[in-house]
């Protein structure tokens, strides 16, 4: 069996090329590049369907689901092996998946849910979303440590999964804390950009000295956010609280710096596990389960963060 090294299996591993099936062509309908996270899962995706001798068709959405709807129905026209999608918002799938199970290719979800009967996807690649968001709150309350806090929170793509879920379990995770309050909530678009001008909207809507934490459903939106808080006069990481997701080498580096307080991992990932899936049920059939979850490990200033900043940047994060 031959081996190559690749990125981001876990942190540094490696995967086994395949033997058989390394034919394959593949269609990816990525969302766009919003966030250094995407970017990354980009990288990853190209590198696993390369390591495996797969063919692979790449499509970016530019964030427009009618993008990808389109993306899905030339993958289907061409007759691709399968189909990786990551799909910009949870709902309007049925249609184009109906279509791709008519056409006997199987899709496999990367990274965020559908509200679709599971029978029209293989299988989803994601992490617990949920839980990301209530770790980020229980994190906070732990912090507080019965201490009031007004909270402002940046939510993802209106629509989206991770949006939805990560604002649930942040909900779940700060229940019960009467201390721990949400005064503003709104959505940043998982981008720096939107991160600091909607965090710069909720300094003088609250008040400079009147936020306490912000809770961000992804790093990219946290970091500019630090930028606003610091043109604001205040120290990002002290006077307030930052909580975010993804573990994009850059939160390591704020967290190191003191300026941001705490992240939950994403693997850029998805697509090893999913290529695995997609290859063996080709291959034989095998029916992987409905759901290969991903892990989700909190980083805080407890950690080595500038180690794992270099040793990601090292791996081409
Ligand atoms: O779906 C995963 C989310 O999408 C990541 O947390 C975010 O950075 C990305 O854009």
């Amino acid at each position: 069996m031959t081996f190559k090294a690749t990125l981001f299996a876990g942190a540094v591993a490696l995967a086994p090329l395949a033997a058989a099936a390394d034919d394959l062509t593949i269609g990816f309908s990525q969302i766009g590049s919003e966030s250094g996270w995407r970017a990354a899962e980009t990288t990853v995706t190209r590198q696993q369907a390369e390591a495996r001798g797969f063919d692979l068709k790449f499509a970016d959405a530019q964030q427009k689901q009618e993008n990808q709807i389109k993306a899905l129905r030339g993958f289907i026209a061409q007759g691709v092996d399968g189909i990786l999608l990551a799909p910009v918002v949870a709902t309007g799938w049925d249609d184009v998946l109906e279509e791709a199970q008519e056409a006997e290719i199987p899709v496999i979800l990367m990274d965020r849910m559908v509200d679709a009967d599971e029978s029209l996807y293989l299988t989803a690649v994601t992490s617990d979303l949920v839980h990301e968001g209530k770790v980020a709150g229980e994190w906070l309350a732990a912090e507080m440590d019965g201490a009031p806090c007004r909270i402002v929170e940046l939510q993802g793509t209106t629509g989206s999964s991770p949006a939805i879920d990560r604002k649930a379990g942040f909900e779940q995770g700060i229940e019960g804390h009467d201390n721990l309050e949400i005064v503003r909530s709104q959505t940043g678009d998982f981008t720096r950009s939107q991160g600091k001008v909607v965090m710069e909207s909720f300094l003088k809507a609250e008040g400079a000295g009147n936020i306490c934490a912000l809770y961000a459903h992804n790093d990219d939106m946290a970091v500019g956010a630090i930028q606003a808080i610091k043109e604001a006069g205040l120290a990002p990481g002290k006077d307030i609280r930052i909580v975010a997701i993804d573990a994009v080498p850059d939160a390591h580096l704020a967290i190191a710096n003191g300026e941001m307080n705490a992240t939950i991992e994403l693997t850029p990932n998805m697509a090893g596990p999913a290529l695995d899936a997609l290859q063996a049920f080709l291959q034989d059939g095998t029916e992987p389960a409905k759901w290969i979850q991903t892990e989700s490990r909190l980083y805080t200033a407890a950690d080595d963060n500038k180690a794992v900043y270099e040793e990601k940047k090292s791996l081409g994060y």
